[in-house]
Order: C-alpha cells, then structure tokens, then sequence
C-alpha cells in the first residue's frame, strides 16, 4: 500500500524541564493527501506548533514516525518551507532581493529566477514596491514578501503558523485572498496553524481540531464549502452555521474538561 503524502504515525512529543517531564502531543495520527489545504485549530498550548516544527525538522518526536513524501523527516529542508507571524526576512536587502535569494542559493538560471521571482512579485501585489527595504514596507507587506519567498522554492508542503495572527483585520482578509489564490493557481499541500474558526471554514478542505493537556487530535471535519469562498458569502451557508456550532460545541466541552482538570 503506498503511503498517504504526509504521515505522523502515533507521534508523541515530550520536552523535559528541570526534573519534569512534559507530554505535549500523545498519540498523534494524521494523514494529508497532496495538495489539500489542512488547518490546525485548537487552543493556545496544545501543541500546534509543536506539530509544525517536527514537520519543519525542527524538532524530533520523541516517539513514532513522520513523513512527507515517503521520506523520513530528520532534519529541516527547503522543500518544506516555513511562515511565521513575523516574517522572518532580511532587513538589508530589497522585496526582490528577498524573494529570489533562495534560488539563488540553488541551481537555478539567471532566466529562470528572473521569471520566478518576477511571477510572484505580480502574484502577491508588490511589484510596485520591489525596490523597497524591508524597513519600509508594513507587517502585511512583509508577510506577502515570506509568502512569496516561500512559494517561489516550489516547496512539497508549506507550514504556515499563524501567519495572519498579527494582522489588522483588513489586511488578513486581502492576506487570506492572496493566500487562496496563490494555492489554487500553484497547489501545494498547505498545514496552516490557526485559532480563528472562520478562518479555519474560509481557508480550509479539512480542519484538524485539537485539544490541550496532553495535545491531541479531537476531529477531523471536511470542509466543502464551494469555492471560491469569501467570508461574506459562507458566513451566509448552512454548512458554515453548522460546522462553527459544530467546532463550538466540541470546544465547550474541551473548556469544561479543562476547567475540571485545573481544579
Ligand atoms: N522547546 C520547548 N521546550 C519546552 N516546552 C516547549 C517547547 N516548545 C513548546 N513547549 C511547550 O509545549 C506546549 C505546546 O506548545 P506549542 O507552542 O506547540 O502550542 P501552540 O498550540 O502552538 O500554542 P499557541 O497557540 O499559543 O502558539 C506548551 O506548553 C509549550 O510551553
Ligand atoms: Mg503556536
């Protein structure tokens, strides 16, 4: 039987501190196929980045199996590229400079990293400020330029961990389209870390919902709404009232076990 794209086989992570030792993530199983957009949707702490980083290579699990691609993950590789909240991006250099300096870094030709870079400037809407330094561009304009760096490595999957987090609530929706767009022109597998319901209906084909204390998997919920989605028109549809109350519900019972478990 061939192997689903990404693989986490009863994955558990343990991160020890002083004399005590943590379980943050027990018993993890999940399988994404290729090129579905996945979200993680859970409370602060139960272990959603923790996940992004074991894919990442980051970190290693302390039991069970990851794979992307049929590869074991062992170590950090730009076919898995990473978005943080902050783009992590270098102040030196221009938006163009920063976009085509990891293909710079491989073998590619002059005229294909012309074409490439030049493609994802128009893609994500900063052509006009190509020649800007990073110090004068906005937050949302930097996280366009991480998007961009990101995509033009033409990365197996992209993990992307609340990269809209910081965001006014304008720039993340114009953020989300050009995100949407991007996948739908160029599919890549997407694991997107978030806390925001909507987002989660907006973006997503699959949630992940997950719960803290040990971190875990609680659900597994499609998404099919039809798209293309804009939040003012599946805020409307019954198959988003339904999944929200859903994933609503399932978290009230979260919160009431928590609060059990701290008193
Ligand atoms: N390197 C580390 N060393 C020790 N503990 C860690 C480390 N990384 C994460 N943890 C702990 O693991 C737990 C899960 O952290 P993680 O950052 O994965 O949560 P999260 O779901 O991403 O939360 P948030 O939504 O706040 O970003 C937390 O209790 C955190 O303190
Ligand atoms: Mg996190």
């Amino acid at each position: 039987m061939t192997q689903p794209f990404i693989h986490l086989n009863n994955v558990e992570k343990t991160f020890k501190q002083n004399q005590t030792t943590q379980t943050v993530l027990e018993n993890i199983d999940l399988d994404i196929t290729e090129g579905q957009f996945v979200c993680l949707l859970g409370p602060s702490g139960c272990g959603k980045s923790t996940i992004l980083n074991l894919l990442a290579g980051f970190e290693q699990s302390t039991q069970g199996h990851i794979y992307v691609d049929g590869q074991r993950i062992v170590a950090p590789n730009i076919d898995r590229a990473v978005v943080f909240q902050q783009a992590q991006l270098f102040p030196w250099l221009s938006v163009k400079e920063n976009i085509e300096f990891p293909l710079k870094q491989s073998k590619a030709t002059a005229q294909y990293i012309a074409d490439q870079t030049e493609y994802y400037l128009e893609k994500t809407g900063l052509k006009k400020f190509e020649n800007h330094r990073i110090w004068q561009i906005s937050g949302g304009m930097k996280q366009r330029v991480a998007l961009a760096r990101a995509w033009v490595m033409k990365p197996k999957i992209l993990l992307m961990d609340e990269p809209f987090g910081a965001l006014d609530a304008q720039t993340r929706i114009l953020m989300q389209e050009t995100l949407t767009q991007l996948w739908q022109d160029n599919k890549t597998t997407i694991l997107f870390v978030t806390h925001d319901i909507d987002e989660s209906l907006l973006l997503a084909d699959r949630i992940i919902l997950m719960a803290g204390h040990p971190g875990r998997i609680i659900d597994d919920i499609q998404n099919n709404l039809p798209r293309p989605r804009s939040i003012e028109n599946i805020a409307q549809q019954q198959e988003f009232i339904e999944s929200k109350k859903h994933i609503l519900e399932i978290m009230r019972k979260e919160v009431t076990r928590m609060i059990d478990y701290l008193h």
